[in-house]
């Protein structure tokens, strides 16, 4: 069973370990129904919550996120595929427990729509480079600093891109000297926002009105990651997000219409459930009303933001626009949500690209690319 040149094999791969493994089935779901099965071979990869890579059903239905009391995961009673390199080719191999291992062939392309730790931070990415096999999105260095808010803002900075103040607290620092700590804190002025460093979704996120709920706020960021930023607060700013594609061939990235979010009262940011759950109190407005010279600001910041981390393929850069019009960047997201609801998918179906015809790219886009050092 070869791939047909003219029939790429794509491997898509999803859940994984972090927390966000719920929602990567539930864009796995959306993504398979849409590749074109006329110009595409489809594999579905699930991984494991434990890390078990495993050949998925990939049903659509079983991915679908319905209620917050059943999150959609991976099917661990799935036979074992292992992705192994024989000369020079990836192909995947089979592993079930009454047969002996089957191969399903050479894989052209991996579709990794894994987010946080172990998907979107470099992790997969160095491995599909070990294999020699190609894959969407970005590569090893901009995922990894995708992911880490810290270092994420380091890069910005060092590129003159504007960000809000903020400092870090490291696991050393907190256990060792945590008066300090608080101090940086009390420095940035509150509220603030507490965030694990390498999280997503807003997941262990807090806002912080004073002092006295620092503490708490620390220890929940640090149940999701030892390393915690704590941010200035972005008085009154309006959420604005843009999409990026990497431009084809020598082309410059492409920006898309850039858009908003908007929380009712009930939530007080942009949590967990205001983003996924669906009848919550969350609007996105695409197009966002903005004024033009805002809107070029936005989609020139995404695109000067991609080049900083030298992203390849997609991301979503996350914005906040102040009332004084100033416009710092929140976030960019190397994986971004990518159901046809979220905000990316919805950015470039209102910039002329529906979601069929964005998955597409974006697989083309990773198969003209080389692999190895690029
Ligand atoms: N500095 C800030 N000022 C105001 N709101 C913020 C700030 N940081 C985060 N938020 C709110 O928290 C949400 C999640 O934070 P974010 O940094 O985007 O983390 P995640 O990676 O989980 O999306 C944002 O969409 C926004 O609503
Ligand atoms: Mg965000």
């Amino acid at each position: 069973m070869e791939s047909s040149p003219n029939r790429p094999r794509v491997a898509v791969v999803f859940g994984g370990r972090s927390s966000e493994h719920a929602i990567s089935c539930v864009t796995a779901g959306s993504v398979l129904k849409a590749i074109d099965p006329e110009r595409y071979d489809v594999v579905p990869i699930g991984i494991t919550a434990e890390g078990r890579w495993v050949l998925e059903s990939g049903d659509p239905e079983r991915l679908a996120l319905t209620s917050a009391d059943r999150l959609p995961e991976v099917d661990a009673s799935r036979a074992t595929v292992a992705l192994s390199n024989e000369d020079g080719s990836s192909r995947l191999m089979v592993h079930e427990p009454t047969s002996v291992p089957r191969t399903l062939g050479e894989v052209d392309v991996v579709f990794p729509l894994l987010h946080g730790p172990w998907g979107e931070d470099g992790t997969i990415q160095g491995l599909l480079e070990m294999a020699g096999v190609r894959y969407v999105g970005a590569g090893v260095l901009a995922s990894a600093v995708g992911m880490d808010k810290h270092y994420m803002k380091v890069v910005f900075q060092a590129h003159g891109l504007p960000v809000l103040p903020y400092t870090v607290i490291t696991p050393r620092q907190w256990e060792t000297d945590p008066a300090t700590c608080r101090e940086a804190v009390g420095s940035l002025g509150y509220p603030v926002f507490v965030k694990p460093c390498r999280g997503g979704s807003s997941i262990g996120i807090s806002k912080v009105h004073d002092a006295s709920e620092l503490d708490e706020a620390v220890e929940e960021a640090r149940r999701h990651d030892p390393k915690v930023l704590v941010e200035a607060a972005a008085v009154d700013g309006r959420e604005i997000e843009c999409g990026v594609i990497e431009g084809v061939g020598d082309k410059p990235p492409q920006a898309s219409v850039v858009a908003e979010i908007q929380i009712d009262g009930s939530h007080e940011f942009y949590d967990f459930a205001a983003k996924y759950l669906p009848e919550e109190h969350t609007e996105l407005a695409v197009p966002a009303d903005l004024p033009d010279h805002l809107a070029k600001r936005v989609q020139e910041l995404a695109g000067e933001a991609f080049d900083a981390l030298s992203c390849e393929g997609l991301a979503r850069v996350d914005f906040f626009v102040l009332p004084d019009e100033s416009v710092v960047i929140n976030e960019i997201n190397t994986m971004p949500g990518f159901t046809p609801s979220s905000m990316f998918p919805r950015m470039w179906a209102a910039s002329g690209l529906d979601y069929p015809a964005l998955v597409d790219r974006l697989i083309q886009l990773a198969l003209r690319r080389s692999t190895g050092l690029r």
